[in-house]
């Protein structure tokens, strides 16, 4: 499941290959990019594990920040995300147009706390969710990924739910991403928030984030955000969550990115020893608090 297929010649002709915390390039990846970008106070960056619920936090933020936005075509025109590769695109171009947004800009990364630029600078906004539902959710988003899409990020279907999560464990982003950012949840420009509470109130985390960014929203610009965030709303109009290939195809199958959106899903596929690698390796890598924080059974146990 691990990406592979590391952009060749990339950085030729544009200067030095940037410092080793920025990562390695890949499609997904593009480290000229975080580098050399310019973050602005009034930026907000989206910082979330695969599957954790970055889709939806690009909605809900567009949502607040317009106060009602149903016309757009497709969300990672309005909420880009800021580490990918864009195809026949140098990432000179890809700063240009971002340098020309109008303020207040919005960004998706998948970057760890070392890798995100402006972590200083811009307000961030991140996403948790159990990595039992985030596993379950990749196994799907792989199924469910059209041929072309896969080819182009080097990524190909688990033939077994074994395989997936022998890979997913190997790739480790899911864990990389929380334990890099949980020591700094409680810095003045960053808001955490659960997956989970999302899905239990909705509105009352939406005025959250709202209070965190100092955004004014009406009451009937609030209704309206509120609807266009819902489940229902992004699964009826799923064909602009899906991604484009770069011949602007769809990446995913009608109705396969926007999926379930439930909490506890892996409770339908994973079995008890399959849970239990996952659990392991949350109790060697996070601190109790965390494992707390996220409701996850055994967060007491002694850590191995
Ligand atoms: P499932 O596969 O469990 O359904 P990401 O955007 O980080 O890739 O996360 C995708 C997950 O978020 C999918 O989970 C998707 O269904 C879920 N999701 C997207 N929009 C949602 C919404 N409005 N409410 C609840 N879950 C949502």
């Amino acid at each position: 499941m691990s990406p592979r297929g590391p952009l060749e010649g990339r950085g030729a002709g544009n200067g030095r290959r940037p410092a080793a915390h920025w990562g390695e390039p890949h499609p997904l990846h593009d480290p000229w990019i975080l580098a050399n970008f310019q973050a602005r106070p009034t930026d907000v960056l989206i910082t979330t594990a695969p599957k954790a619920g970055t889709t939806w936090m690009q909605q809900i933020l567009h949502q607040l920040r317009t106060g009602g936005d149903p016309a757009f075509e497709d969300i990672d025109q309005v909420v880009p995300w800021l580490e990918r590769q864009r195809p026949a695109r140098t990432w000179r171009e890809v700063l240009a147009d971002l340098e020309r947004r109008p303020d207040p800009r919005l960004f998706k990364t998948h970057c760890t706390w070392e890798q995100t630029p402006g972590r200083d600078i811009a307000r961030i906004v991140l996403t948790v969710r159990d990595p039992r539902d985030c596993c379950v959710s990749f196994y799907h988003h792989l199924w469910d990924m059209s041929d072309s899409a896969l080819a182009q990020h080097g990524l190909e279907r688990p033939q077994t739910l074994d395989a997936h999560l022998d890979a997913w464990l190997a790739f480790g982003a899911w864990f990389r991403n929380v334990a890099s950012w949980w020591p700094h949840r409680h810095r003045s420009n960053l808001l955490m928030l659960r997956y989970a509470d999302l899905k239990a109130d909705l509105r009352g985390a939406m005025l959250q984030i709202a209070g965190f960014l100092g955004w004014s929203v009406p009451p009937e610009a609030l209704e309206r955000a509120l609807h266009y965030a819902s489940f229902t709303w992004m699964k009826a109009n799923s064909d602009r969550f899906v991604g484009r290939n770069a011949d602007g195809s769809p990446m995913f199958r009608p109705g396969g990115f926007i999926r379930k959106g439930q909490t506890g899903d892996h409770k339908a596929l994973l079995s008890p020893e399959q849970e239990a690698r996952i659990l392991r390796r949350c109790r060697d890598e996070l601190p109790p608090d965390c494992l707390a924080y996220l409701d996850l059974p055994g967060s007491g146990e002694p850590r191995t």
